[in-house]
C-alpha cells in the first residue's frame, strides 16, 4: 500500500478538523485508521505535541490541505466550463468523486496501482460510502500502457476532460512523465484541462536538510528524497505550450496569500521549488 498516499490522506484529515480548514475530506481519517502502518499517525493537529510548529503535521500537512483546495477549485472550474470526465493520475486516496459537488453526469477515472485501489475500495466499502457520480477505478502502472486501460473502460477522447497529476510526477522516471504528458495531449479534446505539480530544482538533494524532509523521515519513516526519481526532469509545461495548450505556473505561496492561510517561504525550504501548473487545451 502506498505510504505516500497515506501521508497525503493523514494531512487532509488534519486539515479537515481545523477550524479554518481549506478543504474537507471526511474519508481521509478512515484510510489512516485502517492502515496498520499508520497506527501512531495523528488525524487532528491537537494530537501533535508541538502542534503547528511540527514541520510535518503542521506546515507540510497544511501544504497538502492548500494543494487539495486549489485542485478542488481547478476541477470545479473545469467541470463548470463543460468537462464531464475527470481523470486522476496517481489517484491514491483522493475522494473527489465522493466529496465534490460535481455535475451528476460526470465520470471520475482513478488511475493507480492495483494494491492502492484495492485498499481504498475496502475502506470505502466498509464505510458504505456512495460516490456522488460514476467512479471507475483503473488499476494500472503509469509506466505501462495506461492509455489503453483508460480507453478500455470507457474514457471518451472526443469529449473534454479534466486531469490531475497531484503529487505524482516527481516519483516517475523522466521518460514516463514525457509519455504521460504526450498521452494526455493525444487523448484530450479541445477545452480539456490538466493540472500538475512539478519541482523546479535541478538538484533535489540541495534541500535534503529541509525540515519537511527530515521530519517526515524521523517521525514516520518516509524518506521522500529516496522515493523521488533522481533523473533529469522534462519541461512538461513547455511541451504542452508547444502543442497549443495555454499554461500558467504558480508558486503555492501565491495561494497561501490568496486564502490567508497555508505555508509561507522559509529558509532551506523544500517547498520553494514546488510549482502548480494549470494547462488548458485550446481549439486548434
Ligand atoms: C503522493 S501520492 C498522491 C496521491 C493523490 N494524488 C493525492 O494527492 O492524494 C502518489 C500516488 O501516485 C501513485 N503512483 C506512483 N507511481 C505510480 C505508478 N508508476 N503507477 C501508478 N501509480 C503510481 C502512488 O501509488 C500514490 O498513490
Amino acid at each position: 500500500m502506498g505510504l505516500t498516499a497515506l501521508l497525503v490522506a493523514a494531512s487532509r484529515a488534519v486539515e479537515t478538523h481545523r477550524h479554518d480548514s481549506l478543504a474537507q475530506d471526511a474519508y481521509a481519517e478512515h484510510f489512516v485508521r485502517a492502515a496498520p502502518a499508520c497506527t501512531h499517525w495523528p488525524v487532528r493537529i491537537e494530537e501533535v505535541v508541538d502542534g503547528d510548529d511540527n514541520p510535518l503535521w503542521g506546515r507540510f500537512a497544511r501544504y497538502f490541505g492548500l494543494r487539495t483546495r486549489v485542485l478542488d477549485d481547478f476541477v470545479l472550474r473545469s467541470t463548470a466550463a463543460g468537462a464531464r470526465q475527470v481523470v486522476l493520475l496517481g489517484a491514491g486516496l483522493d475522494t473527489r468523486a465522493f466529496r465534490l459537488d460535481l455535475p451528476s453526469d460526470c465520470v471520475v477515472f482513478e488511475i493507480d496501482r492495483a494494491g492502492v485501489l484495492a485498499f481504498k475500495e475496502q475502506v470505502l466499502t466498509g464505510l458504505s460510502a456512495a460516490a456522488e457520480v460514476k467512479r471507475v477505478p483503473v488499476p494500472v502502472d503509469l509506466r505501462d500502457d495506461w492509455a489503453g486501460a483508460l480507453t478500455a473502460v470507457g474514457f471518451d477522447t472526443a469529449a473534454p476532460s479534466v486531469w490531475l497529476a497531484e503529487g505524482l510526477l516527481f516519483y516517475l522516471p523522466g521518460p514516463a512523465e514525457t509519455y504521460l504528458v504526450d498521452t494526455v495531449d493525444r487523448l484530450t479534446a479541445a477545452g480539456s484541462a490538466l493540472a500538475f505539480e512539478a519541482k523546479l530544482e535541478k538538484d533535489l538533494l540541495a534541500y535534503r536538510d529541509s525540515p519537511i524532509y527530515t521530519a517526515t523521515r524521523r517521525l514516520i519513516g518516509i524518506d521522500l528524497l529516496d522515493l523521488f526519481d533522481k533523473g533529469p526532469r522534462p519541461d512538461s509545461a513547455g511541451a504542452l505550450t508547444a502543442r497549443g495548450w495555454s499554461t500558467s505556473m504558480h508558486s503555492p505561496f501565491e495561494f497561501t496569500r490568496r486564502h490567508g492561510r497555508g505555508p509561507l517561504p522559509e529558509p532551506d525550504d523544500a517547498l520553494e521549488g514546488n510549482r502548480w501548473v494549470f494547462a488548458r487545451k485550446l481549439a486548434p
